[in-house]
């Protein structure tokens, strides 16, 4: 059979197909915006949704399961436009919870690559682990390539930096893996030429992951109940090296996106890269804005990226010499193009369309204020050379990105500083030591005083609730918080009536007065449970956790951050009781 040349709708189909074929449960993407993980702003991998079943939990659909994951990395931001990097994407990917391990995953894999889209054995190489003092060799999974016809010299043995994955954010499970990787006609760069060096040669298009550590907080690393199996395979990147392109961007799904560039501004291949940072960045937005947890474009967390993605696309129709207008068009197209697999964008194609043009407009008018700005500073500039220290307050006072003050003075022969820039903009983020720029590059959430804050504030809820409402069935359903609100969501039959939500606020506060220590334990889970600690996934963690007291009200297990005195607190208010779902209600709170 002779390799297959697939649309990504023909991938998904034939993968989920496969996978069904061999008893897995197809089960639908999850939101991009994980709940009840504060170490994560985004889901970064088809896991990561499955994090409390991969720890042990029963999955409704059973112990195989297969989906096609929406999923967003901001990690690589730099390099989108280039061959291979887009922010968000689409991830196939099959498990097994506790059931089937390393022979069958490589089986399966090794059976669809060859079978189904007929990859000849020798374009394929893989890695596999080279073992050091937390986990062994993998000689198993090196055998069975062999055994299934992969050559000796295609399988390499890698250490932990290359051959390892996981946990999605700071503490979760994780272990060694095998990649597998498809051989270009490109030469070996060298005799040493691998899968870990990027000279072109070999694409990653498979990670099959051996989950049976989980990482903890102090970087060590304990056995899990269950040996689970995590694949994740990029749909785009497949997609493309079965197409014979050179770049993800020369797919099916973008094809009409880069096409349209080109015919509106009339440029070609000498724009490309702006093009496919456009194309990317809307397409990661519309996701965003159209997920079914939305977020908005804001200041912190989510939604500072996602008003990072919309005006870096700005910037970039600008330099194509296109109105604004286009952003929209592209977005349409995709909401069409994805309807079929992800419904919600569809349903919110009018908030989506929206909020993106209400983005614009704000950025327009930034923009505007910052060449007032750079109008005036132009009156200073002495020797056409313009400080570092003023670029950078024209980033941080007036939002004005420094590659626009470099084009603008640029027009007027002045030499921008930039080393000066980067310097004083290095400075900034040290200060602001968990400060959002951080977070753009690594996808992690805050650890902020306002996160740890409403953290502990929403441990107090979760007690006061239970207290006000005189049931301690209650129990915690969901829970996000950003560095503005908490948002709570607990299992309690009817809408709470105006005195209880005014009870559970007021008790709130009077814990927060009486200024309690908020005391952080480890311990085993036994000890925990016999001392009454609460925690939603109080039978999924193996042996120690970590428990945060305070006083006689509450005691959560919780991996944190927190507050240390609940004096720290400042005022609590309930903003907003609602319905979350079916017996479900959902609490959103601040702190001032
Ligand atoms: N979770 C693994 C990855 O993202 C499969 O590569």
């Amino acid at each position: 059979m002779t390799m297959q040349t697939l649309t990504t709708k023909a991938l998904r189909e034939k993968y989920l197909e496969f996978f069904k074929s061999k008893g897995h449960t197809i089960i639908a993407s999850a939101s991009l915006i994980p709940d009840n993980d504060p170490t994560v702003l985004f889901t970064t991998a088809g896991m990561h949704p499955l994090v409390p079943y991969l720890l042990g939990a029963k999955h409704p659909g059973g112990n195989r399961l297969t989906d096609v994951q929406k999923c967003v990395r901001t990690g690589d931001i730099d390099e989108v436009g280039d061959a291979t990097h887009c922010t968000f994407f689409e991830m196939l990917g099959n498990w097994s919870l506790g059931d089937y391990f390393k022979r069958e995953s490589i089986g399966y894999s090794f059976e669809f690559l060859t079978k189904v889209l007929g990859i000849p054995t020798d374009r394929l190489a893989v890695s596999v682990f080279a073992g050091d003092d937390d986990c062994a060799r993998d000689e198993v999974s090196a055998k069975r390539w062999e055994e299934l016809g992969i050559k000796k010299e295609n399988i390499f043995f890698l250490p932990k930096k290359n051959n390892w994955w996981g946990p999605a954010g700071v503490t979760g499970p994780c272990g060694p893996d095998t990649e597998i990787f498809f051989i270009t006609d490109k030469e070996k760069c060298s005799d040493d030429c691998s899968p870990a060096c990027d000279c072109g040669r070999y694409v990653e298009i498979w990670n099959n992951v051996f989950m049976e550590f989980f990482k903890n907080a102090d970087g060590t690393f304990s056995p899990l109940q269950q040996k689970n199996v995590d694949t994740g395979m990029g749909l785009e990147r497949t997609v493309a090296m079965l197409n014979g392109y050179s770049s993800v961007y020369d797919i099916d799904v973008f094809k009409p996106v880069i096409d349209l560039l080109k015919e509106k501004s009339g440029k070609g291949e000498e724009k490309i890269r702006d093009m496919r940072i456009i194309a990317d960045h809307i397409r990661t937005a519309t996701f965003m804005l159209g997920d079914e947890n939305g977020i908005t474009p804001s200041n912190v967390d989510q939604g500072y990226i996602l008003r990072r993605l919309i005006r870096r696309a700005v910037r970039f129709v600008r330099s194509l010499g296109l109105d604004y207008s286009i952003l929209e068009e592209i977005s349409a197209l995709y909401i069409d193009e994805y309807a079929p697999y992800y419904p919600e964008i569809k349903g919110n194609e009018e908030k989506v369309l929206s909020e993106l043009r209400l983005e614009i407009e704000r950025f327009d008018k930034t923009v505007a204020q910052g060449i007032k700005e750079f109008e005036k500073l132009r009156g200073y500039i002495q020797n056409n050379r313009l400080s570092g220290k003023a670029a950078f307050r024209l980033y941080d006072t007036f939002g004005f990105p420094i590659e626009m003050t470099v084009e603008m003075a640029n027009e007027y022969g002045i030499i921008v500083d930039t080393e000066g820039f980067e310097k004083a903009f290095k400075e900034h983020q040290e200060k602001s030591h968990a400060g959002a720029e951080q977070k753009f590059k690594g996808g992690l959430a805050d650890h902020s005083e306002a996160t740890s804050k409403l953290h502990t504030a929403t441990h107090l809820l979760n007690a006061c609730l239970k207290y006000v409402l005189n049931d301690n069935n209650i129990q915690q359903k969901g829970s996000n918080i950003t560095a503005e609100r908490l948002r709570f969501d607990f299992n309690f039959p009817r809408p709470l009536t105006q005195e209880e939500l005014k009870a559970v606020e007021e008790r709130v506060n009077m814990i927060i007065e009486k200024k309690i220590p908020v005391v952080c334990r480890e311990m085993p889970i036994e000890e925990a449970r016999e001392l009454g600690a609460v925690g939603i996934f109080n039978d999924k963690y193996s042996d120690v956790v970590k428990t945060y007291t305070i006083g006689e009200y509450s005691m959560e297990m919780c991996g944190g951050p927190h507050a240390t005195n609940t004096g720290d607190l400042g005022h609590f208010s309930i903003v907003k009781e609602q319905s979350s779902s079916a017996g479900i209600r959902r609490i959103k709170a601040i702190l001032n």
